[in-house]
């Protein structure tokens, strides 16, 4: 007889990630994976910033020493931007790693979570992992309903997470309800802003929780360059929060969580701004160009600030298989209780083109 594991890890469910390129070419037989394109994780399709490759390649040969472990510039340069103290900044092995930080500062059995039913799924996931409870609100229109959230918050509730913009709906609450949300939210709660798209919105409206956070409200901003920056690969996120918060966070974390390389990237990719204007031109002219198209087809899809698309299909699962046969990988969203739709990353135009004509076939077949 093995050991027994925590009983609540038996039924864990698992996540459930876009697609890997390699892995579906292998499965359609193919010799590479030239000719298929991967709509699946909200990456960046304009590549990272090239001045944080060159950066990642002036730090390659030192690759034999362990990292800065409190990740001094990076967090310097982070400080500067948003007129924070390094004190209020850590970084992770991405944003995920910071929700788990959360859950390990945050969590133990029987307490509680708040989130929508619709938001990155990741959230409850962690919550499991320390065998607390989720307790999640219906969605308005595909937009958190932050009263709805309020009243779900109970003596128990330590968590409330809140993903603006959110994953997988690309909607977004205004400045004001969050206001509200924060000036109602009762003391024994923190609330965790999760921003991971937030780069992808015009510059003047991307800080207000930075303020926030400079007030000292009781707020954890999670950011990351995974999306905006063109990042995903290097695994690096940050948060802003207060010191106190901060401080707990980083007795949680592993003494080397983030390598040199992404510490060194990051810093060239927050001084980019050129990539970052050219990211988000990409992301709306490609919005257009998909949204023209669904219009004209008349598909329904969910209006989105950021870069990816829920689009109505019928069966989202069975329109992901057949898409791949088309070499072009998209997300199934039976995971977030939407089994009718798939989500779509915006691409390159050309991308963009190769999905709809894939996805007017596909929906010309599947139904
Ligand atoms: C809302 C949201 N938060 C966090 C993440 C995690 O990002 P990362 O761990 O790459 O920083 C994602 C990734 O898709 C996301 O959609």
């Amino acid at each position: 007889m093995g050991i027994e594991p925590n009983a609540w890890m038996k039924d864990m469910p698992r996540y459930e990630p876009g697609r890997p390129l390699e892995e579906v070419a292998r499965e359609l037989g193919l010799s590479g994976i030239e000719d298929m394109i991967k709509l699946a994780s909200n990456e960046n399709a304009l590549g990272p910033s090239p001045r944080a490759v060159a950066a990642m390649q002036s730090v390659a040969e030192r690759m034999h020493l362990y990292p800065d472990g409190g990740g001094y510039y990076l967090k310097q340069a982070l400080a500067d931007r948003f007129k924070l103290r390094d004190d209020q900044i850590i970084l992770g092995n991405g944003s995920n790693e910071l929700i788990e930080l959360l859950g390990h500062v945050y969590l133990q059995p029987g307490d509680q979570i708040v989130m929508s039913e619709c938001a990155f799924v990741v959230y409850k996931l962690v919550a499991r992992l320390f065998n607390a409870e989720t307790i999640a609100t219906p969605m308005q229109a595909f937009t958190h309903d932050l009263s709805a959230m309020l009243q779900a918050i109970t003596p128990r509730t330590r968590l409330v997470f809140i993903a603006n913009p959110n994953n997988p709906t690309g909607t977004r609450v205004t400045s004001e309800a969050l206001a509200q949300f924060l000036d109602a939210v009762p003391d024994h709660v923190l609330t965790v802003l999760d921003e991971a798209y937030i780069d992808l919105l015009p510059p003047a409206e991307q800080d207000q929780a930075i303020d926030w956070v400079r007030q000292g409200r009781r707020l954890c901003v999670l950011r990351t360059f995974s999306k905006g920056h063109g990042l995903a690969g290097l695994r690096l996120g940050y948060s802003l929060a207060s010191t106190e918060v901060t401080q707990l966070l980083n007795q949680a974390r592993q003494p080397f969580n983030v390598n040199e390389m992404a510490q060194a990237a990051g810093i060239a990719a927050l001084a980019d701004e050129d990539h970052l204007a050219a990211t988000r031109r990409m992301v709306a002219d490609g919005v257009d160009q998909l949204t023209a198209a669904l219009d004209q087809a008349a598909i329904e899809y969910v209006p989105s600030c950021v870069n990816f698309l829920l689009i109505r299909v019928g069966s989202g699962r069975a329109v992901c298989k057949a898409l791949e046969q088309q070499h072009v990988i998209v997300r199934p969203m039976d995971g977030y209780g939407l089994p009718d739709y798939i989500r779509v990353t915006i691409g390159t135009a050309k991308e963009n083109a190769r999905f709809i004509e894939a996805l007017e076939q596909v929906l010309a077949v599947v139904h």
